[in-house]
């Protein structure tokens, strides 16, 4: 336990961080394990990035979280990368280690973690809607799990396509770029489809222009949207009988590989999954 003037303090970083309830789910696991720490939430602009990280590290904080915009942009501040937040190319936390600021990335292991409780990636025909830091995790920790083949499929094609070139070169995979255009037809054979864009986040009645009708069965959906805890895309796929995995599974996990990199030790429990639940009134 510190003293009550020194309490290590670790923190959230984004821009805009309105309806992001880590601040809550960390201040719960701290008390849940009787640490006497503190998790504070900054509305950082990009512009001022690089003098966030340096009052930190002036500071003594034990790490941060980094939300949109900023997990590539703090990429240079930083002192190195993980092997995770290298192969992934962005960062979503960051740890302090022999006074060294580390940058992880617990998106990809939580979303695998998660996964596994529905399917096996193995073989899998793969389809993952976006391009972005969440794909880019996602993708990436997909791309070393022996999968078949890897569609992803985005607004502006280019992201799609920088990604895919990757992933193909550094994990040796079947990965291609397809244009979204109209309502993207998911082909029949695709065996797991991640909707990792921005659609539908805070936005219950928004849905990405998918088409679902030539899917088999057996199709598994994952969203990695956390609110609603039950997008549109999911609430469609159930309708259809077909499995599906919601962000909530992989943002309790993700949280709770943070607060392992921060303070050294698993989270009480279920605190973040079941504070996480309470948050979104599920
Ligand atoms: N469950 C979890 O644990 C977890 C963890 C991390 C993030 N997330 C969620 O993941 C989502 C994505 O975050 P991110 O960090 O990847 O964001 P990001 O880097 O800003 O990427 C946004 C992605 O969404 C696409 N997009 C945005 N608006 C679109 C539209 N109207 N139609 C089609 N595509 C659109 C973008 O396409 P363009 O390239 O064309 O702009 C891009 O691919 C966020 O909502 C976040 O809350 C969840």
């Amino acid at each position: 336990m510190s003293s009550v003037s020194l309490q290590p303090i670790v923190c959230c970083l984004g821009d805009p961080l309105a309806g992001n309830p880590m601040q809550l789910l960390m201040e719960r696991a701290f008390a849940a394990a009787g640490l006497d720490w503190r998790f504070l939430s900054f509305e950082v602009p990009g512009s001022h990035l690089e003098d966030a990280v340096k009052g930190m590290r002036a500071l003594g904080f034990q790490g941060a979280a980094f939300t949109s915009p900023h997990q590539v942009a703090v990429i240079p501040f930083l002192d190195r990368l993980t092997d995770e937040a290298t192969a992934i190319g962005a960062v979503n936390c960051a740890f302090v280690s022999d006074g060294q600021w580390v940058g992880d990335n617990t998106d990809g292991p939580a979303f695998s973690q998660a996964l596994r409780r529905h399917l096996d990636p193995t073989d899998a025909h793969v389809v993952v809607l976006g391009a972005g830091g969440t794909a880019r995790a996602v993708a990436s920790e997909l791309a070393r799990s022996s999968i078949a083949s890897l569609t992803l499929v985005n607004r502006t094609a280019e992201r799609a396509e920088r990604l895919a070139g990757e992933l193909k070169e550094r994990c040796q995979i079947d990965a291609r770029a397809s244009a979204w255009s109209g309502n993207w037809e998911v082909p029949a054979e695709t065996t797991l489809l991640v909707q990792a864009t921005t659609v539908g986040w805070c936005e219950p009645d928004e849905r990405p222009a998918v088409d679902l009708s030539a899917c088999s069965e057996t199709l598994v959906v994952a969203d990695v949207i956390f609110n609603p805890p039950e997008t549109r895309l999911i609430q469609e796929a159930r309708r259809r009988g077909l499995t599906t995995m919601s962000g909530v599974e992989m943002m309790a996990g993700q949280v709770a590989l943070a607060y392992e990199r921060w303070t050294g030790s698993e989270p009480t429990g279920q605190v973040i999954r079941e504070t996480l639940e309470e948050y979104l009134e599920v």
